[in-house]
């Protein structure tokens, strides 16, 4: 039995994080630059059943019988026993390695779930698809961030621009695959400041609990920008989108989701050339997005350390 590897991307929401959550449409990439890994090895000499799961990055090494059973990677691999109906797989290693940052807003708990599922289902013969795999990680999301959208699970599963649109509490089927008229450049800038999505989307929820009339307001808006961002995308008309960006960044604001520290990166990236920029993902920390003329991505990354990013890359979007 061979050990079986399987990669998955992180992300960039480009437009309607939040406002997603209660049912307006949002536009996802996949970053293909970051990966989790996730590597499935036999261990002939442990028993039938017996599961090692490794994450050097956190330094964990357990057993699976060992990890609580509400924690994600437990919730994961139990998903996929499940649904395999296999509950006692040949004895084997889960290892698991990720260059994407956490609580960063580039999905790096969704891209772990899909990883262990897509290499694990493998190793036991019963590949699961695209959408088994999207649901299941949708399941583990609820852990990380109680009332998850579906956005990151399924960009990541299908690793491709998607226009999506929550119509209901099942996982499948809620989006359409995006094609982008023209390839876009755009340069994300790490904050450097930790922010776990759960703590954002419950503040938002507070926060629309208390003063319900003005967050619709901002949900609606984001919405209706979010359908104008997706004929742009379509039409390739990259300036419009970048004014877009701008507007959507503005109504994140309202919402009580950016931090002076996205904003100083946000301002420095318009500055120095960008069509626009935002937050991206729950915000108050983690990353931003610049869409930018091709040619001005070196000088974009170089204001956006000069502001205090932590670390930037530099993706092109494609369908
Ligand atoms: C997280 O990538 C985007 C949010 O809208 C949460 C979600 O959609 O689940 C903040």
């Amino acid at each position: 039995m061979p050990a079986i590897t399987a990669t998955a991307p992180g992300k960039a929401i480009l437009f309607g994080e939040h406002a997603v959550v209660y049912g307006q449409p949002a536009i996802a990439v996949p970053v293909t630059q970051v990966k989790a890994r996730a590597i499935v090895s036999p261990q002939p000499d442990r028993p039938r059943g017996w599961v090692g799961v490794q994450a050097p990055d956190i330094g964990l090494e357990k057993t699976l019988l060992d990890l609580p059973e509400d924690d994600p990677l437990s919730r994961v691999i139990g998903g996929v026993l499940e649904v395999t109906a296999i509950p006692q797989p040949p004895a084997c290693t889960i290892r698991i390695t990720s260059t994407i940052p956490i609580a960063a807003g580039l999905g790096s708990g969704a891209a772990i779930s899909v990883a262990i599922i897509r290499a694990f289902s493998e190793f036991l013969g019963r590949p699961l698809h695209d959408e088994q795999v999207s649901n299941l990680t949708f399941e583990v999301e609820k852990l990380h961030h109680g009332t998850p959208s579906g956005i990151d699970n399924t960009v990541i599963t299908y690793e491709t621009p998607i226009y999506f649109a929550k119509t209901s509490t099942d996982a499948g089927n809620q989006f359409v695959i995006l094609k982008v008229a023209r390839p876009f450049t755009l340069v994300i800038g790490d904050s450097g400041v930790s922010s776990p999505t759960a703590l954002t989307v419950g503040d938002v929820r507070q926060a629309w609990l208390e003063n319900s009339e003005f967050f619709e307001e901002l949900f609606v808006r984001t919405g209706d920008l979010v359908k104008h961002a997706r004929q742009a995308l379509e039409k390739g008309d990259i300036q419009v989108l970048g004014q877009l960006m701008d507007e959507n960044q503005a109504l994140l604001e309202k919402m009580g989701v950016s931090s002076a520290e996205l904003d100083r990166l946000i301002q420095a990236a318009r500055q120095a050339g960008a069509y626009g920029a935002k937050l991206s993902g729950g915000g108050r920390g983690g990353n931003m997005i610049a869409l930018v003329p091709d040619s001005a991505a070196g000088e974009v990354a170089e204001a956006l350390f000069t502001a205090g990013a932590t670390s930037t890359l530099v993706t092109i979007i494609r369908s």
